[in-house]
């Protein structure tokens, strides 16, 4: 079968018909994983994200057989220079399947991060809960339980590229209205237990400016202090300009940020954060980033930053049923607090990783 593998150009305003058609072959790739389309996306939702890219470098590419687009890739890493890391995607539609168009994508992704000096390449599988079978061959990585089907199309295709597993990663999610009563004392109980040392502060959207830069901190620390298992991770630079940047992105893509910091009453700095994005249209949630600083753990800021957020969701957003959040499967003290917000494990994703040879 014949296709052909091209840079999507970004649309400096609006959209194009290329654009639009490869975010349409990414809705159906999601739903084809979740069987809904929570996470299905118009292409305004993602176009900041390419248009700014002076913090994180974006690629997408389209694969087309004739006038149809049948896949898509994108390859997406930090500025940073000293960074060796990139992320890549590739994916076909069901019908054009076994062409050998996913292993066109991938390879061509991995040219260009090979090409931007970054070696060491991860890729993701999706897998819901339905779709492990319980009688065949799972997959685990060195920590964390074995769960990712060997048999799956997916896997098979990036085990046969070279990529290994090195994480996996447990896909939760909760029924606000399950916890929603129980969060009032969950809160109380938490703020005790941290004593008098913290001060639990809410915004929407824009970080306030005195924040600014111990957030950014935090946000570095983010990249590198969670549990990452088998994977090698890039540090990242952050600074209050990136944080304004990713904002903005946000803003312009139409979504809403609920964040909650713990802040460190002596010092004014963040100690520790949790945010909720609100993405545009959609009757869901997803729990990102929630990270307390090393010096300020054991003070049960995750759990009270958490339930706090929670029902900051209720007030602003109570049609906002299903909450989101992706964990490490070894992130024992994260899993801890999620099951105490009665988050249920929907799913588990792959992280997968694979070292390019340098050409001699
Ligand atoms: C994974 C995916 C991209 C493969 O696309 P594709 O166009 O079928 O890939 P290829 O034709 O290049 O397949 C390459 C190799 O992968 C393996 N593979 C792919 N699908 C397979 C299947 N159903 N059973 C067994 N092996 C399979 C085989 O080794 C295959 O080579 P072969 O056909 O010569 O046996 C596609 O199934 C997909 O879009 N899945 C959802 C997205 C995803 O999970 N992406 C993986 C992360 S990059």
């Amino acid at each position: 079968m014949r296709f052909t593998i091209e840079e999507v150009t970004i649309p400096e305003r609006g959209d194009s018909e290329l654009f639009s058609a490869v975010q349409e072959v990414a809705n159906v790739l999601e739903a084809e994983v979740w069987r809904n389309d929570d996470f299905a996306l118009t292409p305004a939702m993602v176009l900041p994200d390419y248009l700014d890219q002076r913090f994180q470098r974006r690629v997408l590419l389209a694969a087309r057989i004739g006038d149809r687009v049948v896949g898509r890739g994108w390859l997406g890493y930090g500025a940073e220079a000293d960074a060796t890391t990139a992320s890549v995607n590739a994916g076909v539609l069901p019908d054009a399947r076994r062409h050998g168009i996913g292993t066109a994508l991938l390879e061509e992704l991995e040219r260009r991060a090979a090409a931007a000096g970054r070696h060491t390449v991860t890729t993701f599988t999706q897998h819901a809960l339905a779709d492990i079978p319980q009688d065949e061959p799972l997959l685990g990585a060195s920590v964390g339980e074995r769960v990712i089907p060997a048999g799956a199309e997916s896997t098979r295709f990036v085990r046969a590229r070279g990529y290994s597993l090195g994480q996996v990663e447990r896909t939760n999610r909760c029924v606000l209205d399950e916890i929603r009563a129980e969060l009032p004392n969950i809160v109380a109980a938490t703020a005790e237990r941290s004593g008098d040392e913290y001060d639990v502060v809410h915004w929407v959207d824009r970080t306030p400016d005195q924040l600014l830069p111990s957030l950014a901190v935090a946000r570095e620390h983010m990249a590198t202090d969670i549990p990452a298992a088998d994977l090698e991770v890039d540090a990242e630079v952050w600074t209050p300009e990136r944080i304004r940047s990713r904002e903005r992105q946000l803003a312009d893509a139409g979504d809403r940020a609920l964040v909650v910091a713990a802040v460190h009453r002596s010092s004014g700095a963040v100690a520790g954060y949790s945010e909720l994005v609100l993405t545009a249209g959609k009757q869901h949630a997803e729990q990102w980033d929630t990270l307390v600083l090393s010096a300020h753990r054991g003070h049960a800021l995750g759990l009270w930053m958490k339930a706090a957020n929670l029902l900051a969701l209720a007030e602003h957003a109570p049609g906002r049923q299903r909450v989101y959040t992706w964990n490490a499967d070894e992130n024992a003290h994260m899993l801890r607090i999620n099951d105490r917000l009665r988050f249920r494990i929907i799913g588990y994703s792959g992280e997968w990783q694979r070292t390019i040879p340098r050409r001699a």
